[in-house]
C-alpha cells in the first residue's frame, strides 16, 4: 500500500514536471515573439526618430545654405514618415494604450513637419545672407523635441517591457528546473527503495523456495524410506509365509503322513483277519479304508498347495506343467503350456516366485475372466527369463476402483521386485482378455550368483 502511494506520488510529479515543461516552453516561445516584436518597435521608432531628424537637419541646412540639395533628404523625409509610422502602430496591439503615444506621436510629428515646411516657404532668401523664419524654426524646434521625448518615452517603455519578460522567463526557467531536479531526486530515492524491495522480495521468494525444496527433499527421503521399510517387511513376510508353508507341508507330511500309513496298515490286517461272517463290519471297515485314502488325497492335495513336492523334486517346467493340467482338469478350460526346457539350473527363488504368480494368475482367471482358454508361456529371454499368462477373458477393468481387499496383483509384483524382475499386466491381443507378464533381466541371475 505504501509503496503503491510512493509510486502514485512519483507518477504524480513526473506528470507535473512534463506539464511545466511543455507550458514553459511555449511560454517561452512567446517571449520570444514578444522580444522580437519589442526589438521590431526599438528598431522602428529609430528608424523614425532618425527620419524626423533628417527632416529637421534638411530645414535648417537649406535656411543656413540656401542649397537645395538639403531640401532633398527634408523632402524624402516628410513622404516616409508616416509609413514609417503607420509600421510602428502595426507592431503595437490595438487596443493597447501605447497607440495613443503613437496617435500623439502622429499629431506631434505632422504639427511640426507643417511647421518646418512653414519656414521653409516664408524663407524667401535663404542662405547665409538672407533672412530666415526663426521664429517659426524654433516653433518647430520645440515641436520636434516633444516628438523626440514621446519617441524616447516609447523607447523607455520597450526596454522596460523587455527586461520584465526577460525575468519572468528566468523565474520560469528557474522554477522548471527546481522542480525538474526535485523530480529526478524523488524518482532516484523511489527507484532506490523499490531496488532494495526487490532484493528483499527476491530473497525471501528464494529462501521460500529453498525451503520448500528442502522440505519436499525431507519428504522424498521419509518416502524412500518408508518404502524400503515397507518393501523389506513385505519380502520378509512373503519368506517367512513360504518357509512357514514348508514346515507345515513338512510337518503335515512327516507326522500326518506317517499316522495315516500307519492306520492304513492297521485297517488292511484288520480285514485280512476279519471272519466273514460279520458283514456289517466288514462293511464299515471298507468304509473307513476309503475315507482314509480320501484323507490321504486331501493331505496331499494341501501339502501339494503349501509346497508343490514337484518344484522342490521335479523343477519349474514341470511343477507349471503339473499345475496347469490340474487347473484343466478342476476347470474344464483349455490350458496350453508352452514351456521350452526343464529349467533346472535356475535360482529357487525364481522357481518359487514364478511359481506363485502362475498360481495366482490362474486362480484369477477361474475367479474374474469369464475366459475360454488359457496359455502358460515359460522362456528363456536374452538370458533372463520371461513367464507369460494369456488368457480370452474379458480382461481388467481400465478405470475399475482398487479393490482394498485384493492382494493378488500386488503380491505378484512384491514376489518380482524380490527376485529384481519386473511384472506387467495388460490386454491381451486386440484388447482381449488379460496378459500377465513376469520378467527377469539377466543382471539378476548373475547377481544371484554371485550371492
Ligand atoms: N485375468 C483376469 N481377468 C479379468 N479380471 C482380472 C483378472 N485378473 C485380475 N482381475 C481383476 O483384477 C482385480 C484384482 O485382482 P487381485 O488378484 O489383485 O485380487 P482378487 O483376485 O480380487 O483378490 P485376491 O487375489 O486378493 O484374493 C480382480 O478383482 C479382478 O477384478
Ligand atoms: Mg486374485
Amino acid at each position: 500500500m505504501v509503496v503503491l502511494g510512493i509510486i502514485l506520488v512519483s507518477i504524480a510529479l513526473l506528470a507535473m514536471n512534463a506539464t511545466l515543461l511543455v507550458l514553459n516552453t511555449r511560454a517561452a516561445m512567446g517571449s520570444n515573439e514578444q522580444y522580437a516584436r519589442s526589438y521590431e518597435i526599438k528598431r522602428t521608432l529609430s528608424g523614425f526618430q532618425s527620419i524626423v531628424t533628417t527632416a529637421e537637419s534638411g530645414q535648417r541646412g537649406y535656411l543656413l545654405t540656401g542649397q537645395i540639395a538639403y531640401l532633398e533628404p527634408f523632402f524624402r523625409a516628410t513622404r516616409s514618415w508616416r509609413t514609417e509610422l503607420d509600421h510602428l502602430r502595426s507592431l503595437i496591439a490595438p487596443n493597447s494604450p501605447r497607440q495613443r503615444s503613437v496617435a500623439e506621436l502622429e499629431k506631434l510629428t505632422a504639427d511640426a513637419v507643417r511647421r518646418l515646411e512653414q519656414t521653409i516657404s516664408s524663407s524667401d532668401q535663404p542662405g547665409p545672407a538672407g533672412k530666415a523664419d526663426v521664429a517659426g524654426t524654433e516653433h518647430a524646434t520645440a515641436t520636434m523635441d516633444r516628438v523626440r521625448a514621446v519617441i524616447d518615452e516609447l523607447m523607455r517603455e520597450e526596454d522596460a517591457r523587455i527586461e520584465a519578460l526577460r525575468a519572468e522567463v528566468l523565474r520560469d526557467m528557474w522554477v522548471t528546473v527546481g522542480v525538474a531536479l526535485l523530480t529526478t531526486v524523488v524518482v532516484v530515492l523511489v527507484l532506490l527503495g523499490l531496488h532494495r524491495l526487490l532484493r528483499r522480495y527476491v530473497a525471501a521468494r528464494a529462501a521460500a523456495e529453498n525451503a520448500l525444496l528442502q522440505a519436499n527433499e525431507h519428504l522424498n527421503r521419509l518416502v524412500e524410506e518408508r518404502t524400503a521399510e515397507l518393501t523389506e517387511l513385505s519380502q520378509h513376510l512373503i519368506r517367512a509365509s513360504e518357509e512357514e508353508k514348508a514346515n507345515i507341508a513338512r510337518e503335515l507330511h512327516d507326522t500326518l503322513g506317517s499316522n495315516l500309513t500307519a492306520i492304513n496298515m492297521d485297517l488292511n490286517w484288520i480285514a485280512r483277519r476279519l471272519p466273514k461272517d460279520v458283514p456289517e463290519v466288514r462293511e464299515r471297515l471298507q468304509r473307513s479304508l476309503q475315507m482314509l485314502s480320501e484323507t490321504v488325497e486331501l493331505k496331499h492335495e494341501v501339502i501339494e498347495g503349501l509346497r508343490p513336492s514337484h518344484l522342490d523334486n521335479l523343477g519349474l517346467a514341470f511343477a507349471i506343467r503339473s499345475h496347469c493340467q490340474e487347473f484343466s482338469r478342476r476347470t474344464g478350460l483349455d490350458c496350453d503350456v508352452d514351456v521350452e526346457e526343464d529349467f533346472d539350473d535356475i535360482d529357487p527363488a525364481w522357481s518359487i516366485a514364478f511359481y506363485r504368480i502362475a498360481q495366482e494368475a490362474l486362480t484369477n482367471i477361474l475367479k474374474h475372466a469369464q475366459a475360454t482358454s488359457v496359455k502358460v508361456e515359460l522362456r528363456r529371454e536374452n538370458g533372463g527369463m520371461r513367464l507369460r499368462i494369456t488368457d480370452d477373458g474379458i480382461g481388467i477393468q481400465q478405470n475399475a476402483p482398487p479393490k482394498t481387499k485384493s492382494h493378488g496383483l500386488v503380491g505378484m509384483r512384491e514376489r518380482m521386485r524380490q527376485v529384481g524382475g519386473v511384472l506387467s499386466v495388460t490386454r491381451g491381443p486386440n484388447g482381449r482378455g488379460t496378459v500377465v507378464d513376469a520378467f527377469i533381466p539377466a543382471e539378476e541371475q548373475k547377481l544371484s550368483a554371485a550371492v
